[in-house]
């Protein structure tokens, strides 16, 4: 008989129905991701606690906990101590429908905090149409058939050799699958991993349960959120999961900023060892570091444990749409297969203009300038904010272009970001288990970082 919600709280389409094949956890978790993917469930919206949810389903109270932390891990709730669960600010729109398209410019004239997009304006234009002008003068006609789907040799060779020296990573072209980006990466990694039979894949937490989690749900893997503190993942917290994976951001954490340490790093590694577990390193941000010294990639630590995931989505733009995955050896060939099923590869001569790019020097003239900028404009953020809210923490500075802020415990961080959008600027939070600000700063000029900041100074509890 199905047990249908009519509790006091907000209106919940959920049925649980005992007789049906899929176990209860599976069908409350289907059917809040379902209502939240088609809008049922509004950013924002505080879902019934825990008790009352499980009190008028006639279910544990831990399984309605377990559910909602996993929903919590994969990104579509959000949750803070002695505040309701929420839906969370990010969460899908609608069914398989991809995240909706960033806010127009317009949408905050005075400052967009937006993080994960490098500055639009400063992208590179001119060298990338010489590069595509090369690649088509100089590939042989052979190019332009099929190619190998993990991408032509040339380009493998370049990256290979770029992560060698740049990253300390260990790769040769034979390591490299080139695809479109880190999205693409991580679906191809996870359908491997799941064919080997990886059944649980742990994500930082904070972290990106909103990408990973779908993409593990669909390989029919388990994704369970693991905490993340002031050194990095916590690897005592992960080595309780059972998990044989785990995504991480080592350079620097997203979205806190944090640097993941020596001692975590080995610690890390050690457990890959023991538990013939796999380290996905997303890379993302490694280009840019500003005042401490550079820190390898953890790849060229444990080559045969850790799959390393980069893109030029931060040093060019994302409408490049290029990334790579560097292998290890046991999972080369089932990453190459599902990118050959995926699309038969990447489009080609793309893939010769980056190489063109790298060798000219051209890529790293330009890494050169946006690091230059991106440190100014950090310098500026730092400056506003000590300015308008010294009381304020503001910390994740070492590399990328975000910065964390900390809101006082209790702050209504969603208030907080409805009234900056009424004066025009665009902010957004963490949506972890503290009020915190995710301050992007890789496309807004340090004009705008000084007005923005200014106009909400006022705002800031
Ligand atoms: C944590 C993280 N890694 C990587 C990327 C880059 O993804 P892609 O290469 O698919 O553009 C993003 C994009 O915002 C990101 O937030």
């Amino acid at each position: 008989m199905p047990v249908e919600w009519a509790g006091s709280g907000p209106e919940l389409l959920v049925t649980i129905d005992r007789g049906r094949g899929a176990g209860l956890r599976t069908q409350l978790e289907d059917q809040l991701r379902a209502a939240i993917r088609a809008g049922r469930l509004a950013a924002g919206e505080p879902l019934p606690s825990s008790r009352e949810l499980a009190r008028a389903l006639s279910l544990s109270r831990g399984l309605v906990q377990d559910c909602y932390a996993q929903l919590q891990a994969e990104g579509y709730l959000t949750s803070r101590p002695g505040s309701a669960t929420r839906v969370a600010a990010a969460a899908m729109p609608a069914t398989g429908a991809p995240p909706r398209p960033p806010a127009p410019a317009e949408q905050f004239p005075v400052a967009d905090f937006r993080h994960g997009v490098p500055d639009l304006s400063l992208v590179p234009r001119q060298d990338w149409a010489w590069a595509v002008r090369e690649a088509c003068r100089t590939m042989p006609d052979a190019a332009f058939d099929y190619g190998d789907p993990v991408g032509p040799v040339r380009l493998r060779e370049v990256l290979a050799s770029y992560a060698v020296r740049v990253r300390a990573a260990s790769a040769t072209a034979a390591d490299l699958i080139v695809c479109t980006g880190t999205q693409q990466a991580l679906g191809l990694v996870v359908g491997a991993l799941a064919a080997a039979g990886v059944g649980t894949i742990a994500v930082e937490h904070p972290g990106s349960g909103r990408t990973l989690g779908p993409l593990a749900e669909a390989a029919g893997m388990t994704c369970v959120p693991v905490p993340v503190d002031g050194a990095g993942l916590d690897v005592t917290a992960l080595r309780r999961t059972g998990a044989r994976a785990v995504l991480v951001t080592p350079a620097h954490q997203w979205p806190t900023g944090v640097v993941l340490t020596g001692a975590r790093r080995q610690e890390l590694i050690a457990w890959a060892r023991e538990h013939d577990g796999v380290v996905i390193e997303d890379d993302y941000d490694a280009e840019f570091r500003y005042d401490r010294e550079p820190v390898g990639s953890l790849q060229g630590l444990a080559p045969d444990h850790v799959v390393s995931l980069g893109t030029v989505s931060k040093s060019l733009a994302p409408a490049l749409r290029l990334g790579w995955v560097i292998a290890p050896g046991r999972l080369r060939e089932p990453i190459a297969h599902r990118k050959w099923l995926a699309d038969r590869g990447s489009p080609v001569v793309d893939q010769f203009a980056l190489a063109v790019l790298i060798e000219s020097g051209r890529y790293d003239r330009h890494l050169r300038r946006m690091r230059t900028e991106y440190a100014a404009r950090r310098d500026t953020l730092v400056a506003a904010l000590r300015r308008h809210a010294p009381h304020l923490p503001l910390t994740g500075l070492a590399a990328g272009f975000h910065a964390v802020l900390d809101l006082p415990a209790g702050a209504d961080e969603q208030q907080l970001i409805a009234r900056a959008a009424h004066r025009g600027v665009g902010l957004y939070g963490v949506a972890g288990s503290r009020p915190q600000l995710v301050l992007g700063f890789g496309n807004t000029s340090r004009r705008e970082i000084e007005a923005g900041i200014s106009a909400i100074a006022d705002l800031l509890p």
